[in-house]
């Protein structure tokens, strides 16, 4: 278990902090010079298509929420709608105008809130579900903003590495400053709900139950050709050379709150499936011969 308690108040305090530090980045702050564009393009153009539709994303993401939670409090209301969808949909704009810069098409974001959701969201009005949907919600983003956090720090080298020095002190590194606080965020708002034992063992049986069969990697939103796109993505990073060790990664949090009575377990093994899910299907279509679809 943490060592530290997490108090409603540090959560609310942190929130308001992630406002005043980091407003939404603007389009004019860009600097567009890119010295290569081809070269550019030819080692991260996937990269960054798939970032930029997961980014603008968001505005399902927003809706999910919604559904997921309808009693939202204030806090979680702060941080979606002041904090995170307006931070988070910028990230979005200025990488589909970068992927757009690099002679790329526009993002094709999904918006429309998938069936299990729905699903879900029907039964979230019942308060004991509305918690395991909580706490799912709170696990998927801690997962997944930690996936942001890695992805941005790899690409980050890599530009720097190429000399690009205006996509990444202008684009990359302004983005990658504001997801580690959308990280704390869901780490401590699950970190809280897991001190308080606001699940019962039951419910808690149930989020585990639901976690394994639901589980997926950021922006595949259950599809076969985004998990082999995010398999490719992952191979662009160099990722896929030690799943584990990203399994671990990603899993930290999901791992030491649900799963703390499985001793000596790293990660949940559900991640390094998905994760190994991705990465093959992103290795047979690189067999039919093309690398993206
Ligand atoms: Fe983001
Ligand atoms: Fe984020």
């Amino acid at each position: 278990m943490p060592r530290q308690q997490i108090t409603q108040s540090k959560i609310a305090e942190h929130v308001q902090r992630l406002g005043e530090l980091y407003p939404p980045i603007s389009l004019d702050s860009v600097d567009r010079t890119i010295k290569r564009p081809g070269v550019v393009a030819r080692k991260f153009a996937h990269v960054i298509d798939y970032l930029a539709r997961v980014e603008l994303e968001v505005d399902r993401n927003v809706l999910e929420l919604l559904v997921l939670l309808p009693d939202a409090d204030e806090t979680n209301k702060t941080f979606y709608a002041d904090v995170w969808q307006p931070q988070e949909i910028q990230h979005g704009l200025i990488l589909d105008r970068l992927q757009q810069d690099l002679g790329r098409a526009a993002a094709e974001p999904q918006l429309e809130v998938s069936f299990p959701i729905k699903v879900l969201g029907a039964l979230a009005h019942l308060k004991p579900i509305q918690d395991v949907s909580k706490l799912m919600y709170f696990l998927t983003g801690a997962s997944t903003e930690r996936q942001a956090v890695l992805a941005y720090n790899q690409i980050n080298r890599g530009m720097q590495e190429l000399g690009e020095t205006a996509i990444s002190e202008t684009i990359i590194t302004p983005i990658k400053q504001q997801e580690p606080g959308h990280f704390a965020f869901y780490q401590m708002s699950a970190t809280a709900m897991i001190q308080e034992k606001v699940l019962n063992s039951w419910q808690l049986f149930l989020t585990r139950v639901m976690r394994e069969k639901s589980y997926h990697l950021v922006g595949t939103n259950r599809m076969k050709q985004y998990q082999a796109d995010m398999g490719g993505v992952m191979a662009d990073l160099g990722v896929d050379k030690d799943l584990e060790g990203y399994a671990r990664e990603v899993g930290r949090v999901e791992n030491r709150l649900l799963w703390a009575h499985k001793q000596g377990m790293e990660f949940p093994p559900y991640i390094l499936k998905a994760l190994k899910e991705s990465v093959d299907l992103y290795r047979e279509r690189l067999e039919r011969g093309f690398k993206f679809a």
